[in-house]
């Protein structure tokens, strides 16, 4: 089978690490980059071994050997950069959020499906071995019925207004950065519509959520209690009670390893773990599909609405919105 090609939309942080884990997934490749500069994207291209540097992401998009591309820009940029790749004819992993709002979201579900082309929100956590296993412990009832959730993450950045954690104009703040991957957690584990939210959370003096605190309640009577931080390091650890034990996961959102009641047990996790994802994709977009069972359309668009609903209980609006 011949490689599937990578088009990488941006140079920034997360760029590079997603194109170093591609690495680590046999019959994957970086093919291109594009960048707002022609410069960014010759310098990124050298670091990562990649053959072709595009001046522009129109010119990334219209790259005819891409095969799928990897959005990794700022949230207020996941809408406009999906769109115009979707246009063009191109797949889509789009890093998480996968939009600043709910109606963004949809807006690109919908473009994704009229096309009829494969469009992910970028939730790698989902694709690492140790949540796998997790998820299959679960199923199995190795902690009776799961009712409870508990998940921190947080970390410290400085402060800096400019910065895409703390400006409002790039829909800055610790919901939509952290806060998003402790709701796609418990929606994982309980479904993707709780029936009650509630939080709270200390602004910045930006204007963003610089840590937040909240508890969703699902249908079954389950609870996740759950914060993120942007100023703060907390324990970045789930918890996952049933009736008849609890599974840890430290670091839960990149984790090598669980805890079921006080037995270890630890995973293989290739490269740095980016890449499942990527293999993911590469099997829906061969198979003509349009979503990922593992981290479908729905699901993003009603964790997106968990997290407006939070906003709006804070009064947090984005520019624009
Ligand atoms: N999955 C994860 O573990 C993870 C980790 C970190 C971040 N993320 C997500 O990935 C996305 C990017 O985060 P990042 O930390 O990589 O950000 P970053 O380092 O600031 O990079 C973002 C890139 O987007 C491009 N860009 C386009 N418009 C921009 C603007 N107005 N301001 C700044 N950059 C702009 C730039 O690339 P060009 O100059 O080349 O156009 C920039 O390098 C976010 O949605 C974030 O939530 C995911």
């Amino acid at each position: 089978m011949t490689n599937f090609r990578w088009g990488i939309l941006s140079t920034g942080v997360i760029a590079g690490k997603f194109t170093e884990g591609l690495r680590a997934a046999e019959g994957h490749e970086a093919c291109a980059v594009g960048s707002r500069s022609l410069a960014s994207a010759q310098a990124f291209a050298e670091r990562n071994g990649i053959r072709r540097a595009h001046a522009t992401y129109e010119d990334l998009v219209a790259d005819p050997e891409v095969d799928a591309i990897y959005v990794a820009t700022p949230h207020t940029r996941h809408m406009q950069d999906t769109l115009t790749c979707l246009a063009g004819g191109k797949p889509v992993l789009c890093e998480k959020p996968i939009a600043v709002n709910a109606s963004q979201g949809q807006r690109m579900v919908d473009a994704a499906r009229e096309r009829s082309l494969f469009l992910m929100e970028a939730m790698w956590t989902r694709f690492n071995p140790v949540i796998g296993a997790l998820r299959g412990l679960v199923a199995g009832g190795a902690i009776g019925e799961p009712r409870h959730l508990s998940i921190h993450f947080g970390f410290r950045a400085e402060y800096d207004p400019t910065s895409r954690l703390f400006a409002p104009e790039l829909a800055g703040g610790a919901l939509l950065d952290v806060g998003v991957y402790c709701v796609a957690f418990a929606s994982m584990l309980f479904g993707p519509e709780p029936e009650a939210v509630t939080g709270v959370a200390t602004l910045s003096p930006s204007g963003v959520d610089e840590q937040c605190a909240f508890a969703l309640r699902y249908p079954g009577g389950e609870l996740a209690v759950l914060s993120a931080a942007v100023r703060t390091n907390t324990p970045q650890e789930a918890v996952l009670s049933g009736s008849e034990g609890t599974i840890r996961v430290p670091l839960f959102w990149c984790p090598d390893r669980l805890y079921l009641g006080d037995e270890e047990r630890r995973f293989e996790v290739a490269g740095n773990g980016y890449h499942y994802q990527a293999l993911e994709v590469a099997e829906r977009v061969r198979a003509g599909e349009v979503e990922s069972p593992l981290m479908p359309h729905a699901e993003s668009l009603a964790i997106q609405r968990t997290l407006d609903t939070l906003r709006g209980q804070w009064g947090l609006r984005y520019p624009g919105e």
